[in-house]
């Protein structure tokens, strides 16, 4: 048997070697993690405020994870889609409760939920093909879901995308939106809070208005929450805030407890459209990721962490709003345990400034810093955070902004 060199050298040089260059890594070598806690292969201690993008919601090793994980490991990794286990049905009951929609289909990612929302959006309006999505929005890297995706740097290099009318407006300008639906839309697509695009929430008025003229048109309203979805906001759907019910939903990223799952939620439009053969996958619905779904909602409900969320989320906002127009801090944007903070130079130099000092965040664009921690993590950790954050601004030059 070969002996693999673990170390992060001979990890990094192996990579170089043999997997695809699609990413541009940061030299991080998470290797445990405990809570919102986690130790590279050096041993070195970290806060995680991103969560592997918004996926290990609960930290690490959470006992209800690790619980389920363990029950599970005992049946069956796998049961084709031809054939039934209890765990989709469990989880499908529970966001049908948690979102007042009708039901559920699953799939593994963000970008196949959507794909599959696109998808279910034809078959209500058959023949109309044009969609209306929100500029600077991101919904996933396969072809339908590119097409959908109001940033040019992912979409130019693969044009052309998928045939049909896709109209961009500016987020949160409700008068773009008014012209731009119309009796042609099939579907309006919007992340309530808008997460690779710089972290910016969409305004209730606007939402609103999405949802009018989608029911004046007979165009579907699909909200994206893979990223802003599951309680990151303080409410189990970011769309509650705006006081609305969309016709679908999109989940991925934290619905599998850390395994790759996504799901579409649909609404009465829409649950009668969709039957047998028009849609399918083999592994989504997987009967593990499943029962760590369920396991993720029973504990958010259990240790009432909307509440907690939407606490901390006030506090943050009390500490960093404040900061606006100092230390090179343009703006401050977010809810919940979803921030981006955005700066007057480059976010990845104070990224890898943060990092170096034991606090692991994200960028969203070229300028934003995104805050996406787990939401079991302690106000001690932010509060660190703040203070190390102002340091790694001082630290930082903004002259090659
Ligand atoms: C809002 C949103 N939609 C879709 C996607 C795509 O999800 P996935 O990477 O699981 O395909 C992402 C991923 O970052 C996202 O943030």
């Amino acid at each position: 048997m070969l002996l693999h060199d673990e170390s992060p050298a001979g990890v990094e040089l192996r990579e170089s070697s043999y997997v695809l260059g699609t990413y541009a890594r940061t030299p991080f070598h998470p290797r445990e993690g405990k809570g919102a806690r986690l130790a590279d292969a050096e041993g070195k201690i970290y806060w995680d405020l991103l969560s592997g993008i918004a996926v290990n919601a609960l930290g690490y090793r959470h006992p209800a994870i690790l619980r389920a994980l363990r029950e599970a490991s005992e049946g069956l990794l796998h049961v084709s889609n031809l054939f039934f286990h209890p765990w989709q049905g469990i989880l499908a009951e529970r966001l049908v409760a948690g979102s007042g929609l009708a039901r559920a289909f699953f799939c593994n990612s963000g970008t196949e939920a959507n794909e599959a929302a696109l998808k279910f959006a034809r078959l209500r309006n058959p023949g109309r093909s044009k969609v209306v999505a929100i500029e600077e929005s991101f919904h996933g890297r396969t072809f339908g879901s590119l097409s959908l995706t109001g940033h040019e740097a992912y979409r130019t290099p693969f044009a052309p995308l998928v045939s049909g009318d896709v109209v961009f407006v500016p987020p949160n300008d409700t008068e773009a939106l008014e012209k731009a639906v119309d009796g042609e839309t099939s579907a309006i697509f919007l992340e309530p809070i808008m997460g690779e695009g710089g972290i910016i929430p969409l305004s209730s008025k606007f939402m609103q208005t999405a949802s009018v003229l989608a029911d004046r048109h007979g165009a579907l309203l699909v909200c994206d929450e893979i990223q802003c979805g599951l309680g990151r906001t303080g409410k189990l759907f970011a769309f509650e805030h705006a006081g609305i019910v969309p016709d679908m939903v999109t989940l991925a990223k934290p619905l599998g407890g850390g395994l790759p799952l996504g799901a579409v939620l649909v609404g009465p439009r829409v649950e009668d459209l969709v039957k047998p053969g028009h849609h399918g996958t083999t592994f989504g619905g997987n009967p593990v990721a499943c029962r760590l779904g369920v396991a993720l909602l029973a504990a958010i409900e259990e240790e009432r962490l909307l509440a907690k969320i939407e606490a901390l989320g006030a506090w943050l906002e009390s500490e960093l709003a404040p900061l606006a127009g100092k230390h090179g801090i343009l703006d401050v944007r977010g809810m919940g345990l979803m921030w981006g903070i955005e700066l007057d130079r480059p976010a990845t130099p104070v990224m890898k400034a943060l990092l170096a000092e034991g606090f692991v965040v994200g960028t969203a664009r070229d300028k934003v810093i995104r805050l996406l921690p787990p939401y079991i993590v302690p106000k001690k950790a932010l509060q660190e955070f703040v203070k190390a954050l102002v340091k790694a601004l001082e630290n930082t030059s903004s002259s090659n902004s």
